[in-house]
C-alpha cells in the first residue's frame, strides 16, 4: 500500500480521493500495489482532516501529494517542502505552475521526486502528457485551443439565442462559472493555459503576463450572428505561433472547416500542429471535479512508477523568454479568423 496526502479539499481535492476510491482495482492493475490516502490538509475543521503541513511532509510513508488548493500560497510553500522532502507533487494549481512552475520543477529534480501539473491545463484531457511523450520530437507550430469551458459555454448559448448575461447566469447557476467570473471571461484563465502549453513546447518559458489578452465581454449578438453568415463561430481561443514566438488570448472567428469548430458547451478542443505529425486535436472535458481528478490521478501513477527519480517535463530547463509577440488583427476587422 502506497499512501498519500491531499492539499485542499474542495472541489478537485475530493475529487482526487473519489477517483482512487472507486478506481482503487484499475489503479492497483496498473500500479502493481494500492494506493491510499492518508492525509487530507484543509483549512476548514472537517473529521479526519489535518491542518499542520509539518506532519505530512515530516511522514516518510508518504511518497506523493496532491496540491488542489489553488492560488499562490500557501500552495507554493508547502509544495516547496514537499518536494524538498523528496516528495512528489501533482497539482490542478495553473496559477502556481505559470508563476513558480520552473523552480518547483528544477527543486524536484534536485530532490529525485517529479512536479507533475497535467490536470492544471485542459482539465481530464491528457494533454501535457501527450505533448510530452507524443511531440517531444516535433517541431511543434502552432497550438490553438478552446481552453475555458465557462466561456465555450457562454459563446454556445449566445450562438443559441441568449444574450451574454443570461448565459453567463445559466453558466453559474449550473456551476460552470465562478462567483466573480472575471478570470474567465476576461480571458486571464486561457492566458495562463496556453503560456504553459506554449512553455512546454517551444523549450522557453511564457509567463501569463507576456499573453496579449482579450476576453469574451466584448462579443455582441451581431457579432455571432455576422460570423455564422459567413459559416463561423466565434470562439474564445489560446493560439501560440511558433514563427514570431507568438502568443494571443482573443475570440476568434472559426471556420466550419476546422475540427475546433464544432467543440460547444462547456467542451475544451486543442489543435496541436506538428512539422511531421500535421494537425492532432485533443477533446473532451476541460474541467469540472472527476475528469480534473482523474487527470491528478494519472500523475500521480506517474510518480509512482518512477519513485525515487525525477520526471522529467522540460520545465526546469526553461529560460524566461525575452519577448512575445501577437498577430495583428486585419484591417478593419474585429476579429482574427484562424488559419488553416
Ligand atoms: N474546479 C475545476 O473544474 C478546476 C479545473 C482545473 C483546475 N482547477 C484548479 O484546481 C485548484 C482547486 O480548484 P477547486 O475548484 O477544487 O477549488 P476549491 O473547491 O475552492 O478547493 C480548494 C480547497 O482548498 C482549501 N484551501 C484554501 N486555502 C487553504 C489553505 N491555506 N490551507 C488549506 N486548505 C486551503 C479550500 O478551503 P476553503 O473553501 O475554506 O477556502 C478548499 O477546500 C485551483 O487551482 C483551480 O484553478 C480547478
Amino acid at each position: 500500500m502506497i499512501n498519500i496526502a491531499i492539499l485542499g479539499f474542495g472541489n478537485i481535492g475530493s475529487g482526487v480521493a473519489e477517483v482512487i476510491g472507486e478506481n482503487q482495482s484499475e489503479i492497483q492493475k496498473v500500479l502493481g500495489d494500492s494506493v491510499h490516502v492518508k492525509y487530507i490538509l484543509d483549512i476548514r475543521d472537517i473529521p479526519g482532516v489535518v491542518n499542520d503541513i509539518n506532519m505530512i511532509v515530516n511522514d516518510p510513508d508518504v511518497k506523493v501529494i496532491c496540491e488542489t488548493m489553488g492560488g499562490k500560497e500557501p500552495a507554493y510553500t508547502y509544495t516547496h517542502q514537499a518536494l524538498e522532502h523528496g516528495i512528489s507533487v501533482c497539482t490542478s494549481n495553473k496559477e502556481l505552475v505559470d508563476a513558480y512552475g520552473v523552480e518547483l520543477s528544477a527543486i524536484a529534480r534536485e530532490h529525485n521526486c517529479s512536479y507533475l501539473f497535467e490536470a492544471s491545463v485542459g482539465g481530464g484531457i491528457p494533454l501535457l502528457r501527450t505533448i510530452r511523450e507524443a511531440f517531444g520530437h516535433e517541431r511543434v507550430s502552432r497550438i490553438a485551443g478552446i481552453l475555458n469551458g465557462t466561456c465555450n459555454y457562454i459563446l454556445t448559448n449566445m450562438k443559441a439565442g441568449k444574450d451574454f448575461s443570461d448565459a453567463l447566469r445559466e453558466a453559474q447557476e449550473k456551476g460552470f462559472a465562478e462567483r466573480n467570473p472575471a478570470a474567465d471571461v476576461e480571458g486571464h484563465d486561457t492566458a495562463r493555459k496556453i503560456a504553459i502549453l506554449a512553455s512546454l513546447v517551444s523549450g522557453k518559458k511564457f509567463s501569463y503576463e507576456q499573453v496579449s489578452c482579450e476576453g469574451i465581454t466584448g462579443v455582441t449578438q451581431q457579432d455571432i450572428a455576422d460570423a455564422e453568415a459567413r459559416g463561423m463561430s466565434i470562439k474564445l481561443l489560446g493560439v501560440y505561433e511558433s514563427e514570431g514566438s507568438s502568443i494571443v488570448v482573443a475570440p476568434y472567428l472559426v471556420p466550419s472547416s476546422s475540427p475546433l469548430y464544432g467543440v460547444n458547451d462547456v467542451f475544451n478542443g486543442i489543435m496541436i500542429t506538428g512539422n511531421m505529425v500535421d494537425n492532432v486535436m485533443l477533446y473532451g472535458r476541460g474541467a469540472g471535479k472527476r475528469p480534473t481528478a482523474s487527470a491528478v490521478v494519472s500523475d500521480v501513477i506517474e510518480c509512482l512508477k518512477n519513485q525515487g527519480s525525477n520526471v522529467h517535463t522540460g520545465f526546469a530547463d526553461l529560460e524566461p523568454v525575452m519577448s512575445a509577440s501577437a498577430p495583428s488583427k486585419p484591417e478593419g476587422s474585429k476579429f482574427r479568423v484562424l488559419g488553416a
